[in-house]
Parts: C-alpha cells; sequence; structure tokens
C-alpha cells in the first residue's frame, strides 16, 4: 500500500539546490534505503519525507491526503503515522528508559497501557527499562529509541544512520529488527551511508547533488 508520495519535489535554499524534482512513493511491508555522498541532499529529503519541512516546489500526499502547510497540523500527522530514529538516538539523559519510550504518547494519540513493556519485550530491554541513558549500551539506546519510535504504532518508520554509532555486530541487529518491522507491515526508510544495508532493502535510491540517481 502506498503510504506517503512525493511528486516532482524541490527543496531550494537562496544559494543552494538542496533537492530538485524528486519522486518517490513510500509502501507498507517495505524497507526503502537512501544512500548517497555527504552533501547530496539525504537529510533534506528524509525531512521532506518527514514532513518536518515543505517543499519549495512540488507536491505531496500522506495516507492519499496532501500534506498540509501549518506546523501545526503537520506535527499532528508525524505523531500519528511516522515514527524517528536518529543515529545519536536523541534520547533525554535525566529520565529513564522507560520514560523515555513513553514520551511521545504525552502529545496525543491513544496508546494502549501495558504497550511499553511489550514493546521492551520484543527489544529485549526489559531488565534495562529503570536505568538512565548513561547506563545503556549504545546497542541498548539505539533499542529504546526504536521502542520510543514505534510506541505509536507509526506507518512509517524513519532511520537516519540508526547504525552510525554502534559496532558492526550491533548493528546487525538492528537492521535486522528494522527489517522485521517491514515485514510486519511498517514502511521503513533508512538513511544510510553503509553499502551493506542494501541486503536488508527492498529498494534502493541513490543521491547526488539533489537528485536521484
Ligand atoms: N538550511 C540550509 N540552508 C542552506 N543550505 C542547506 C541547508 N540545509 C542543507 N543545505 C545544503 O543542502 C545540501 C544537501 O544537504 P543534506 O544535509 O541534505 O546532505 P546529506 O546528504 O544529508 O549529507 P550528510 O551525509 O553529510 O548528512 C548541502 O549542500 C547542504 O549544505
Ligand atoms: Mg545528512
Amino acid at each position: 500500500m502506498i503510504l506517503e508520495e512525493l511528486v516532482s519535489v524541490s527543496r531550494h535554499y537562496p544559494m543552494v539546490k538542496a533537492l530538485s524534482n524528486v519522486s518517490l512513493k513510500i509502501k507498507s511491508n517495505e524497507v526503502l534505503l537512501v544512500t548517497g555522498h555527504s552533501g547530496s541532499g539525504k537529510s533534506t529529503l528524509l525531512n521532506m519525507m518527514g514532513i518536518l519541512d515543505i517543499p519549495t516546489k512540488g507536491k505531496m500526499k500522506l495516507m492519499g491526503k496532501p500534506v498540509p502547510t501549518s506546523e501545526s497540523e503537520r506535527a499532528k500527522l508525524r505523531s500519528e503515522f511516522m515514527g524517528f530514529v536518529f543515529q545519536d538516538f536523541g534520547l533525554i539523559p535525566s529520565i529513564t528508559a522507560h520514560d523515555n519510550i513513553v514520551l511521545p504518547t504525552l502529545f496525543g494519540g491513544n496508546t494502549p497501557q501495558g504497550r511499553a513493556g511489550e514493546l521492551a519485550e520484543m527489544l529485549g530491554i526489559t531488565k534495562r527499562m529503570h536505568h538512565y541513558p548513561r547506563q545503556l549500551s549504545g546497542g541498548e539506546k539505539q533499542r529504546v529509541a526504536i521502542a520510543r519510535s514505534l510506541i505509536n504504532d507509526p506507518k512509517i518508520l524513519f532511520a537516519d544512520e540508526p547504525t552510525g554509532n554502534l559496532d558492526s555486530k550491533t548493528g546487525k541487529s538492528v537492521m535486522n529488527l528494522l527489517r522485521d518491522l517491514a515485514d510486519q507491515g511498517k514502511a521503513v526508510v533508512i538513511v544510510s551511508h553503509n553499502p551493506e544495508h542494501k541486503e536488508y532493502a527492498d529498494r534502493v535510491i541513490k543521491m547526488k547533488d539533489g537528485e536521484i540517481i
């Protein structure tokens, strides 16, 4: 199923064409890998797909409807349909793993009680739920971040270099996890330099100078 569609999307800054004329579809059950050199426009594209930013040109549809320009409406759509995982984990250091995971539920959504526990079990971090981020290994932190990204049961999961700060074994287990989530029906979009990630992807797109090549 097509969840999101970009049609001839561009994002131009005064001196830079960060993204030019990009068209793509994001589908459920699929891992889409976005690769390309530094400065090629990967993060700009991720910001578009994650409706964190709006195009200077082109059209975008999410769940069959045009993406609104108002930031508050987009924020609502993000919390309803999207989850985000970052290279540096993005956990809040002063609260426990559990509280990091349930944080997105404070901004709306109707997350059933006990879902944090279920996710912790699925990700193998049940025994770490009352630890603070500094007490966790890199792989555990990324699992907590993935649990947090899944707490509102998003349809699309975006991951920007999700294994960038992990050793190769831990990185592989995170990639297997993202692959499983796609197999269970989510759309997973991964931005990465790592060519080894291709084996987990259904589709690979390469960016160069703001365009898909
Ligand atoms: N806010 C901005 N203002 C001006 N130029 C920008 C802005 N954000 C990004 N750019 C430029 O757009 C181009 C694409 O940047 P982008 O961050 O998308 O690259 P990237 O592929 O994610 O790179 P990296 O692998 O280093 O993260 C770069 O030339 C960058 O300098
Ligand atoms: Mg980037």
